[in-house]
């Protein structure tokens, strides 16, 4: 057994990660003698106006596109919600009529559910048992009155990459408005905005080593966008309000850490996650299963089904030693699916079963070690 380990070992690093040192080194001078308000003139006001444009030049070059297309935001949850209620309040003359997909994460879904309680129609496209979206399903589902499209880029709960670059040149030849949440994917994948063909692209903070409560929307320059907020002129008007300067400053350092450090990251994340996977077939063979497709996947992510097991109950049993977490969870002794994995079709009793682990740029060998004995041992008594 391993000496010296942090206990638990913490393998949700979909749900949120801990912000870098050298992120929190750049956050620090912002919480007492930088507190100028970046919109005055004198020198600490200044100061503060300085630190957001390099943020956003630093945000900028993560996604390869101009600064002045980044706007600051509290989370991803609101730049989705930019995204995808301000191109259709803006092009609501041209049509009403959205696609989304059936597996995107509730901060796109139930805008679309508000947008569909405002006449706006919606089509959800389906997925296949891998959770990806074909791109001629999204052809086909176009109308003339189509004002947006929006499918995530790579899922939360099964890490699946969905075929953004084709859909990106089906909308483009369109002329339809192309927004994606890519709040699961930056710092892990590629996520070049003129590569994948977006006019829109979230990013959450907290995914990437950033604090919570500061995400980012990219708008291609030209995209006709209503703002949801009105008040003063910062970000261009689009997203008024004093600046969140400490976090989006975080969210700057850490945009620069990850391109710098990202075919490291890269490789530590899947090497971390292939050596758990390996070492959980070889203690348990055929009672494991990988929900979706490992060849698609984010590096990270690993969603797994154990014959016989209650994805619930198991990551309760193991929660002082692993933090890991479902796609179905249990409220008076009903199981209730994920919508994830109901749209993938799973067996109730696989999805009922399947846990989603997720490793970081940092997670050691042995925490991964660790984790295999915590999860064989827990699996074992539990199927007994
Ligand atoms: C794909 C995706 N979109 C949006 C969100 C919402 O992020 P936030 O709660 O930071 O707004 C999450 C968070 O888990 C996510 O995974």
């Amino acid at each position: 057994m391993v000496q010296n380990m942090e206990k638990p070992i913490y393998l949700d690093y979909n749900a949120t990660t801990p912000v870098d040192h050298e992120v929190a080194k750049e956050m620090i001078p912002f919480i007492d003698s930088l507190y100028g308000n970046p919109s005055s003139s004198y020198s600490i006001g200044r100061s503060n106006k300085e630190a957001v444009e390099k943020a956003r030049s630093q945000v900028a070059e993560m996604i390869n596109c101009n600064p002045e297309e980044i706007v600051f935001t509290s989370c991803a949850t609101e730049s989705n919600n930019l995204a995808i209620k301000g191109i259709a309040w803006a092009n609501s003359d041209k049509g009403r009529h959205i696609i989304t997909s059936a597996i995107e994460h509730p901060a796109v879904t139930e805008v679309c559910k508000y947008l569909g309680s405002k006449g706006f129609e919606i089509t959800y496209i389906p997925v296949d048992q891998n959770g990806r979206v074909d791109p001629e399903k999204v052809k086909e589902a176009i109308r003339q009155d189509t004002a947006l499209i929006t499918i995530m880029h790579a899922n939360n709960e099964v890490g699946t990459i969905q075929p953004i670059r084709e859909i990106g040149a089906i909308a483009r030849h369109k002329n339809i408005a192309f927004h994606t949440d890519a709040s699961q994917s930056v710092g892990k994948i590629e996520t070049d905005v003129n590569k994948l063909g977006v006019d829109l692209l979230t990013i959450a903070g907290h995914k990437l080593y950033a604090p919570k409560g500061i995400g980012a929307l990219y708008i291609r320059k030209g995209t006709q966008i209503e703002n949801l907020m009105h008040g003063a002129g910062q970000e261009k008007g689009i997203r008024p309000g004093t600046e969140n300067v400490m976090h989006t400053i975080g969210l700057g350092k850490a945009c620069e850490v990850a391109l710098r450090d990202f075919k490291q990251n890269q490789h530590n994340m899947q090497l971390s996650r292939d050596r758990l996977l390996d070492g959980l077939v070889s203690h348990l063979g055929n009672k494991v299963h990988i929900t979706g497709n490992l060849a698609n996947c984010l590096p990270n992510t690993l969603s797994l089904a154990f014959d016989n097991i209650s994805a619930h109950a198991l990551a309760s049993f193991i929660s002082s030693d692993v933090l890991i977490s479902t796609g179905s969870a249990c409220h008076s002794g009903e199981t209730t699916i994920s919508s994830v994995l109901q749209a993938m079709d799973l067996d109730f009793r696989v999805a009922a079963s399947t846990v989603r682990i997720s490793t970081g740029k940092r997670t050691t060998e042995e925490e991964i070690d660790f984790a295999i004995e915590v999860l064989v041992k827990a699996i074992k008594e539990l199927s007994l």
